[in-house]
């Protein structure tokens, strides 16, 4: 008889977990002010056009030439300023795209959203 209160127990508690998760959702949504959204969006259609993922990895998807850049942001080694003068004016691997002011802006406020949702991968 026991049997079936547990299987009664956890089908119940099946269901509620299921329901939460088709309701809710488990994706979390970081929002951003409007104009930072603007920013982020630009930067990531810059980062589509330019086809940076071809040397680059996001979340460890993308090519091998480039190193990964999904937590470059706010990797003590690298930065802001550093990426920045990667961006304006290339290396000896690195291309220069002869990038403005404007689109630099927006590549590096596109790396550090990507950067704060990489959560999880950090911890890796
Ligand atoms: C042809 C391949 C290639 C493409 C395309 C490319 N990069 Fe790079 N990138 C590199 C390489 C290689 C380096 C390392 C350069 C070095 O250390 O001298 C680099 C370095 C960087 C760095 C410095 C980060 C670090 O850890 O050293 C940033 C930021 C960066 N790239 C961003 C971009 C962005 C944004 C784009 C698109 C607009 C892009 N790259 C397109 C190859 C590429």
């Amino acid at each position: 008889m026991s049997k079936i209160w547990i299987f009664a127990c956890l089908f119940g508690l099946y269901l509620l977990y299921s329901f939460t998760v088709y309701t809710k959702g488990t994706e979390q949504h970081i929002p951003l002010p409007a104009t930072t959204q603007l920013q982020v969006n630009k930067g990531k259609q810059l980062f589509q056009q330019y086809n940076c993922v071809a040397c680059h990895q996001l979340y460890g998807l993308g090519g091998y030439l480039g190193p990964e850049l999904t937590t470059a942001y706010s990797d003590p080694g690298r930065g802001e300023t550093y990426m920045k003068v990667f961006l304006q004016s290339g290396s000896r691997t690195m291309p220069d795209f002869h990038l403005n002011n404007d689109d630099v802006n927006a590549l590096i406020s596109y790396l550090k959203y990507v950067d704060e949702t990489a959560v999880t991968y950090k911890a890796y």
